[in-house]
């Protein structure tokens, strides 16, 4: 029974359609990330699951229940993006409060926020004042607030935003450990390299609609496209393959082939081996989820190569960057 399931989820606001028939399932324990540059949609999608945004059409359903039902908002936490705790508290009395909000009797409050602060590395700095407090320290609380009740699922909009790379390596630690201890963790994110390291599902959403859907293996997979490195001191023997119809491209120190569709790599690997060359590398190339991304919200145009085509990515890239998605350089 999956988590989170929608199916052909739709939502305007007035003129503006933020979802177009969104269809995804997130399975108990795995770390789900949305992807899309701003705009896309992603907010809005968790804001229905948790009841917040109303007037959709479709289905939505969390923990087994029509999404927005108390039950299910129950079980589960919510940081939301661009959120700001009053920093005249300190995180042991932010939490202090918000435990006496959900009803949380004051001893089993006293118990357990320092026991969540532990979680998220903030018990040593817990009777600081808010205002003290880095982007990343205000981000990991916000998680430690999403905590409290220890719900099943865990929803994280945008929790890595603005924060240094140590903050963010930090943030994934907790969403490792969380996915250790059983939680199940749905990620809006826009920094495609923070999500590549840590979901073990993607979607993609342009514009709201779902343009990409699946493991981070099998999508960042390039297949057919090999890297080989031979012993050192060793030609490559490129005209001999491509006589026999294989282009062989120098990346460093590999050589990188790309075989038909449906072939296989082994007459290549025959090749060298029966000119009596030893091979020290061959893995099938992968592109980062960022190429992924790029190729899917801008297709390259046929018959461009390589030199020019590389000019265009970077291009686009630059162009991605200034709109917001992808890593901040
Ligand atoms: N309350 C709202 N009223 C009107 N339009 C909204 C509202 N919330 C979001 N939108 C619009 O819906 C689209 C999706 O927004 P959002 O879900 O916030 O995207 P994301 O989280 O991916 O940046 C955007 O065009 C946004 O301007
Ligand atoms: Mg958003």
């Amino acid at each position: 029974m999956p988590v989170i399931e929608t199916r052909d989820l739709s939502k305007n606001y007035r003129r503006i359609q933020a979802l177009k028939d969104v269809s995804l399932r997130v399975e108990k324990g795995e770390i789900y990330g949305l992807l899309g540059q701003n705009g896309a949609g992603k907010t809005t999608l968790v804001k229905i699951l948790l009841g917040i945004t109303r007037n959709w059409q479709g289905e939505a359903r969390l923990l087994d229940v029509t999404a927005g039902r108390a039950e299910a908002r129950r079980r589960v936490g919510y940081l939301p993006e661009d959120h700001r705790f009053p920093d005249y508290h300190s995180a042991a009395s932010l939490l202090e409060f918000y435990g006496g909000l959900l009803g949380v009797p004051r001893v089993e409050r006293r118990r357990r926020s320092p026991e969540i602060l532990e979680t998220v590395g903030l018990r040593e700095r817990m009777h600081y004042k808010i205002r003290t407090y880095s982007k990343g320290m205000k981000q990991r609380l916000g998680i430690a607030q999403a905590l409290f009740h220890d719900p099943e699922v865990i929803f994280l909009d945008e929790p890595t935003d603005g924060v240094d790379p140590i903050g963010r390596r930090e943030i994934r630690h907790i969403m490792e450990r969380l996915k250790e201890a059983g939680k199940t963790i749905f990620l809006n994110s826009h920094l495609l390299g923070e999500v590549e390291k840590i979901c073990d599902r993607v979607a993609i959403l342009q514009k709201g609609v779902m343009i990409q859907e699946g493991d981070i293996a099998t999508l960042t997979e390039h297949k057919g496209t090999f890297l080989i490195g031979l012993a050192a001191g060793q030609m490559f023997p490129v005209e001999e393959l491509a006589k026999h119809g294989y282009q062989a491209t120098r990346r460093d120190d590999l050589w990188e082939i790309a075989i038909a569709d449906g072939q296989e790599i082994d007459p290549v690997v025959d090749l060298l081996r029966g000119k009596g060359l030893g091979i020290r590398h061959l893995v099938e190339k992968r592109q980062s989820l960022e190429d992924l991304f790029l190729a899917t919200v801008a297709p390259a145009e046929p018959g461009v190569d390589r030199p020019g085509k590389r000019l265009r990515d970077d291009r686009i890239q630059r162009e991605a960057r200034s709109r917001g998605i992808g890593e901040k350089p």
